[in-house]
């Protein structure tokens, strides 16, 4: 299927952060985005920009690397940020809460999007960040396949 993507240069992290931004602005209550990128690439950067666009100060968001799920139901939609890296192979994905939120109105921003099941990579926004040389960084958004037209 061909879900058309637009791509934005970020020369440095503000520019991901307000990346990150533009797209809260684009979302609605029980969507999933999942970000995919190598370590470093700049997805928990893009959720903090995320995160601002949801009404959270930018420091409010750290990486979910170790804990996996961080809940912000501050945020406006609510907003649970998820990082599968760590996620033991074959472990369920169940008690990080996805279902439950989405299905509550919450946004749901999984780093490691790429880990997730086919049927949630279906319905999820994807970003992919690519790593460029002197820091720059390729932000790719591509909408649900339902948007796409
Ligand atoms: N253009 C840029 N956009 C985003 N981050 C940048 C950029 N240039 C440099 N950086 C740096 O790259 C790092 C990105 O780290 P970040 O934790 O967001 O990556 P990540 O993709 O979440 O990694 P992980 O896979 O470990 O979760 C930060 O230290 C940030 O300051
Ligand atoms: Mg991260």
């Amino acid at each position: 299927m061909n879900r058309a993507g637009a791509t934005t240069r970020c020369a440095d992290e503000a520019e991901t952060i307000k990346a990150g931004r533009q797209l809260a602005s684009r979302l609605a209550p029980g969507d999933l985005v999942a970000l995919e990128g190598a370590l470093g690439a700049g997805k928990t950067v893009l959720v903090r920009g995320l995160g601002e666009g949801l009404g959270l100060a930018a420091e409010e968001i750290s990486s979910p690397s170790f804990v996996l799920a961080i809940d912000h139901p501050e945020a406006s939609p609510p907003l649970l940020h998820v990082d599968l890296y760590r996620l033991p192979e074959g472990a369920s994905l169940e008690p990080l809460g996805i279902d439950e939120a989405l299905a509550g109105g919450y946004i749901v921003a999984v780093e490691w999007g790429e880990r997730l099941p086919e049927f949630w990579q279906r319905a999820a926004w994807r970003v992919v960040i690519r790593l460029e040389p002197d820091d720059v960084r390729s932000v790719t958004i591509i909408p649900p396949h339902s948007e796409a037209g």
